[in-house]
């Protein structure tokens, strides 16, 4: 708990003792550019046909994975329980890599099949360095498989850290990391794009493509039905203490009041997952080198956008996913320690509480009723 941004603390209380408003008007939406829509249907529908087979079943003679081996089909994701039914069906089947066992030892999966989550090699920005390992530039963590449903289309920022630039450079560091592609067998420019072309048809609900594509209005917030859900409505509206920073159609930008005191529309933000650790991560400590030259040690056990961007006041910020289609992209947060809403709401209890924010219990049921409507 020492890289606790006042800023947050401040303006959370500030929030708090407001209270939680009605919402504000929905944003304007972005008006997503289909390339070639319309004038070269055909050519784009053969693109990604292409792509969703290379998605489901090319392997590029890497490992044995495709992106559907983590990114399932219907949730783009993966659960727990979906790796313990695969790990059942055949312990050596493709999820089932030495890179991805416990320690990287080969013998053992425990937390694949307890979190669902995967390595990923990090590397360092210049500024960052590991104390026990000075020299080191790449750092592998476990982090959990964000969902490839809705974001592709309408979600700019790629990663829990933001690290990739486009969806291509990201399909390409998946082969090459996940699926252990050699670089000489990596797609051609013409496959990426059919991948992403294809990433970018995958939508939670019909409404949700209507808007990516222009075609109809942001979907609203879902009114409720229970009272109790529209009691949990309350916070999430864009005054609310959790729409505050969940704002915006994918409930994943920052709006004008949030309490990080960044940019409106900024996705990068901390929910003190790191923080407070639940999952029980090893604790690592870098030394971050500041423009004026002096140094700032940070202990988390991930510290995300830190580590990338190589600005000490990053520690732990990580992206907001989107929020939409939530019961169906358990597991929770960058490291998966919440398997369910109801675990979420373990991890905000302790936030509310450590912020002063009153909250009681009914106050938590109607926070996750509400979740399951999203
Ligand atoms: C071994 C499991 C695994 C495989 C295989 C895999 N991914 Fe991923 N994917 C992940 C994880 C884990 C992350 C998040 C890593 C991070 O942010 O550090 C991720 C992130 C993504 C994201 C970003 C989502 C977001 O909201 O930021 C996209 C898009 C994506 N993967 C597409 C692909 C594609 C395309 C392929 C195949 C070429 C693929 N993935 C293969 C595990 C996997
Ligand atoms: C200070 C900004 C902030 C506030 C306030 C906030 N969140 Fe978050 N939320 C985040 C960030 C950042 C993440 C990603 C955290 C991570 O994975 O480390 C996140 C992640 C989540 C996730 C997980 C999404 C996923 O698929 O992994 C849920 C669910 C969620 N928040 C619900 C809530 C609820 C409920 C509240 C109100 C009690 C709330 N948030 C308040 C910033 C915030």
């Amino acid at each position: 708990m020492k890289q606790l941004h006042k800023a947050l603390l401040t303006a959370l209380f500030t929030l708090a003792s407001t209270g939680c408003g009605e919402p504000t008007e929905d944003e304007q939406p972005t008006p997503i550019l289909e390339e070639g829509e319309s004038t070269e249907d055909a050519e784009q529908d053969a693109s990604v046909a292409a792509g969703e087979n290379l998605f489901k079943h090319e392997t590029f003679r890497g490992n044995g994975r495709t992106c559907a081996t983590c990114h399932t089909s219907g949730t783009g994701t993966l659960t727990p329980a979906q790796a313990r039914a695969a790990y059942n069906a055949n312990r050596n089947g493709p999820l089932f890599r030495r890179i991805d066992s416990d320690g990287r030892l080969g013998t053992s999966y425990s937390k694949l099949l307890n979190d669902a989550t995967v390595t990923v090699d990090i590397t360092l920005h210049p500024n960052v360095t590991l104390a026990n390992d000075p020299t080191r530039r790449t750092l592998t963590l476990r982090r959990g498989i964000p969902s490839t449903v809705d974001a592709p289309s309408l979600d700019s920022e790629i990663m829990w850290d933001g690290r990739e630039a486009t969806l291509q450079t990201q399909a390409r560091s998946a082969l090459l990391g996940h699926a252990e592609v050699s670089p000489s067998r990596l797609p051609s420019t013409d496959q990426l794009n059919s991948i992403a072309q294809y990433e970018k048809t995958l939508f939670s609900s019909n409404a949700m493509r209507d808007y990516a594509k222009g075609r109809g209005p942001a979907p609203a917030l879902p009114a409720g039905r229970s009272d109790s859900e529209k009691r949990g409505r309350a916070w999430f509206a864009e005054t609310g203490v959790c729409g505050s920073c969940h704002g915006g159609t994918l409930l994943n930008r920052m709006t004008a009041g949030n309490p990080m005191g960044v940019p409106a529309n900024s996705q990068f933000g901390t929910a003190f997952v790191s923080e407070f650790n639940l999952a029980g991560n090893p604790m690592l400590t870098f030394n971050v080198t500041n423009p004026d030259n002096t140094v700032t040690p940070v202990s988390s056990p991930d510290p995300g956008r830190m580590l990338v961007t190589g600005v000490a006041q990053e520690a732990n910020l990580f992206k907001m996913t989107s929020l939409r289609n939530l019961k169906n992209t358990a597991p929770y947060f960058h490291d998966s320690s919440a398997k369910t809403l109801e675990q979420v709401m373990v991890q905000y209890k302790q936030v509310l509480d450590f912020l002063g924010i009153p909250n009681t219990p009914q106050d938590i049921a109607d926070m996750t009723a509400y979740m399951y409507l999203l």
